[in-house]
């Protein structure tokens, strides 16, 4: 077996950019590898998967089985007006919905298969302890600057308003319902002061401007030691990392924020959720929640290190003899979250001075669904915990696929049709096709036991280089980042696999030359012996099902991928067993009809249009009236005239409403009139009023009509 070192070393030889990168953390001893704690104030859906988690899982996995020494960090970040907001809407306490999500989101994670040293929270009194501690050590040594400034505050529920908070227009993009902190649609940082026609988000209140202190971090201070660390990976000339290493679209987006001018940015909140500031005169005030919540990856190590007998400094913090970072510190993130993973930890991490500062953030961008974003709000998402519920024996599948389109370096799409294409045509096709004919074969020709090879042809040499080759290639790429890459590999194997079994067509060949086929045999089942570990990364619950059919030894390791003596003559494997099955299209009709119905059901949050005046309001004369006599209107495909009897006279109404209710229905019915709308002619008819009408997502028309039958035609609706 070749050690891991030696693999790598001749990789690195071999590949420019590692030739050239690897110096600080030449051999990093330690990973600490964080994948973004996700708000206890909902369930996952695919795009969270697809944005950290699964990223962040197969580098932790092909560590690991490099036997490197890894915590792998994640909670619930449980504190922040995401959950407040939520947990007022529902009228229970934060408490409640994190306790809720946070079993929830753990549950779902494990199922599919991450396998985090530890899922901690950030309500845990160790983190409190954590986070408070932090920022007493770092205002100690004047990170922060406290000022007084005047905030938006809403005056009925006496509370002051940041963040999600308070919603207004974009000054950017003149969306309507931008929040304190972000314009989601134009991704323009703001804060509350910067909204046009701001208003309360807890209730709709148009706030009032008070006095409030906070403890503020200057970043414009840091903005020079940022920028050669970004650019260059060097800190006073130290090199610390390699840029060449971080994706385009993160280094960007740093270099812009900064090219644009840091400013001080508020540290504390005035909240009664949260971790509370830990200063005399600061009754009320809680830590900014990003501030607490990346403090959480260091809490939730030091719980896992206490458990596991490990020192959590030796993750964390640069060796004090040596003065180097002994582990590599990785950020699996989504792209919202560069700004703080890219430049507001790095600096309290650094203003702290004992702690190690990002290897790498490998940010990726957003997942889409079906042709739209994805979005909790609307209900447009496949749900993590649903599809696990549903389908609670193909996890891999789903990791397989969303790997296979991870958002990398652009937007991607995830489609139940793909999905479908890609089990089916690559999974089932290939990977489980070939694995299914070695290891029936196999039981077949031989009772299961590995045949005794014989001669190996040139073309035997040449198919197993191109595996070698292929395999090696798997792991540079997992250490690139480029995990769509590294699995297209993994699949070539197969690939590979399956071509040579088809040229070489043993079952053809058994009659006539037994010998050699016990050649081919025992190549396909080490190819197949080597699919079990390279696949193990991406799909682990699969390559165990193959370990085990194969009786691969427990012990193997990345290092082994490669060789063509995993299985060893006259062993025995085990009975074939089908790896994957078929997706039918019954099952992506179904998802495709539940995607529809939660369409219909979820109208996206229309921006409120402008402000009228209560004048301006009473000037609409509504009332309730009757419908006595409709016929469609000739040529058109949406009009019925009307007659209406709205109690003190008959009108003559034309209405949009054909393409939802036939003449007779409409019937008898009550329904609400504009009565004094200025009539116009429609189609030649003159329309004397406006019936009011309710309407779904896909379009479709409902009357408003009174709910109690003492209202009449001719009462008024106001
Ligand atoms: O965007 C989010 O979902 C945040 N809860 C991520 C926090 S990451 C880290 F800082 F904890
Ligand atoms: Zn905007």
């Amino acid at each position: 077996m070749h050690s891991f070192f030696s693999i790598f070393s001749h990789i690195y030889r071999e590949s420019s950019i590692f030739t050239k990168i690897f110096t600080a953390l030449e051999n990093p001893k330690k990973y600490t590898v964080t994948a973004a704690l996700p708000y206890a104030n909902g369930p996952l859906h695919l795009g969270h998967l697809a944005g950290a988690y699964l990223p962040a899982d197969i580098y932790v996995r092909y560590l690991r089985l490099n036997k490197r020494e890894v915590a792998f960090v994640c909670g619930s970040d449980e504190h922040g007006a995401a959950i407040t907001i939520r947990a007022k809407k529902e009228g229970i306490l934060p408490q409640e919905i994190v306790d809720r999500y946070h079993e929830i989101n753990k549950k779902a994670f494990q199922e599919i298969g991450i396998d985090f040293s530890i899922y901690d929270r950030t309500s845990s009194e160790e983190h409190h302890k954590m986070a408070q501690e932090f920022f007493l050590d770092l205002n100690k040594k004047g990170t922060f600057t406290k000022e007084t400034t005047e905030q938006y505050f809403d005056e009925e529920n006496n509370q002051f308003l940041a963040d999600r908070y308070i919603t207004g227009e974009c000054p950017k993009c003149q969306n309507p319902s931008a929040y304190g902190d972000q314009c989601e649609k134009c991704g323009s940082d703001l804060s509350p002061l910067d909204l046009i026609n701001p208003v309360s988000a807890i209730s709709g209140n148009k706030p009032v401007l008070k006095e409030t202190s906070h403890w503020f971090l200057p970043m414009e201070r840091h903005e020079e030691w940022l920028t050669s660390w970004i650019q260059e990976g060097t800190i006073h000339g130290k090199k610390l990392h390699h840029p060449k290493e971080w994706k385009n679209q993160v280094t960007g987006q740093v270099m812009s924020w900064i090219n644009s001018g840091l400013k001080p940015r508020a540290m504390t909140r005035d909240l009664d959720w949260g971790v509370k500031v830990p200063l005399e005169n600061a009754e009320g005030k809680v830590l900014y929640v990003w501030l607490d919540a990346p403090i959480g990856y260091i809490s939730a190590t030091k719980k896992w290190a206490e458990k596991e007998g490990e020192n959590w400094e030796d993750y964390w913090k640069i060796n004090k003899e040596t003065g180097e970072a002994e582990t590599k510190l990785v950020h699996f993130i989504g792209k919202d979250n560069i700004v703080f993973h890219a430049i507001i930890f790095p600096i309290l991490l650094k203003q702290h001075g004992e702690y190690v500062l990002p290897d790498n953030v490998p940010a990726n961008e957003f997942l889409n669904l079906e042709g739209d974003k994805l979005s909790t709000s609307r209900n447009w998402a496949v749900w993590l915990h649903e599809y696990l519920e549903e389908f609670p024996d193909k996890a891999d599948e789903l990791r397989y696929v969303l790997t296979s389109i991870l958002p990398e370096n652009k937007d991607s799409e995830f489609t139940w049709k793909d999905y479908q294409d890609r089990v089916n045509n690559e999974l089932v096709a290939i990977f489980g096709n070939f694995v299914n004919r070695v290891v029936v074969l196999t039981n077949k020709y031989y009772e299961g036991s590995v045949p005794v090879a014989g001669e190996v042809l040139e073309s035997d040499k040449q198919i197993i280089e191109e595996v070698k080759e292929t395999a090696k290639k798997i792991g540079e790429s997992i250490e690139a980042y480029r995990f769509r890459e590294a699995l297209s590999g993994a699949m070539n194997i197969a690939r590979i696999g399956n071509k040579y079994l088809q040229d070489s067509e043993p079952w053809k060949l058994i009659k006539t030359d037994p010998e050699r086929v016990k050649t081919i045999m025992k190549i396909a089942l080490q190819i197949s012996a080597n699919l079990a570990i390279a696949f193990e990364p991406f799909m682990p619950k699969k390559s165990a099902v193959l370990k085990q059919i194969l009786a691969l030894p427990e012990a193997i390791t990345w290092s082994d991928l490669g060789s063509f003596s995993l299985l060893q003559e006259s062993q025995t494997i085990h009975k074939p067993e089908l790896l994957f099955t078929k997706i039918e299209d019954k099952m992506v009709e179904e998802q495709l009809a539940k995607l529809a119905s939660s369409k219909a059901n979820n109208i996206p949050a229309e921006p409120i249009k402008e402000e009228v005046s209560f004048e301006d309001f009473t000037k609409l004369d509504i009332r309730i009236g009757t419908i006595l006599e409709a016929e469609k209107v000739k040529k058109t495909k949406k009009l019925l005239h009307l007659k209406v009897d709205i109690g003190s006279e008959i009108r003559t109404i034309v209405s949009g409403i054909a393409e939802s209710y036939l003449p007779e229905e409409v019937v008898g019915k009550q329904v609400s009139v504009l009565v004094n709308l200025a009539p116009r002619a429609i189609k030649g008819i003159e329309s004397q009023g406006m019936i009011l009408m309710a309407e779904n997502a896909e379009g479709k028309l409902s009357f408003v009509h009174p709910s109690e039958d003492y209202i009449k035609s001719g009462n008024s609706v106001s």
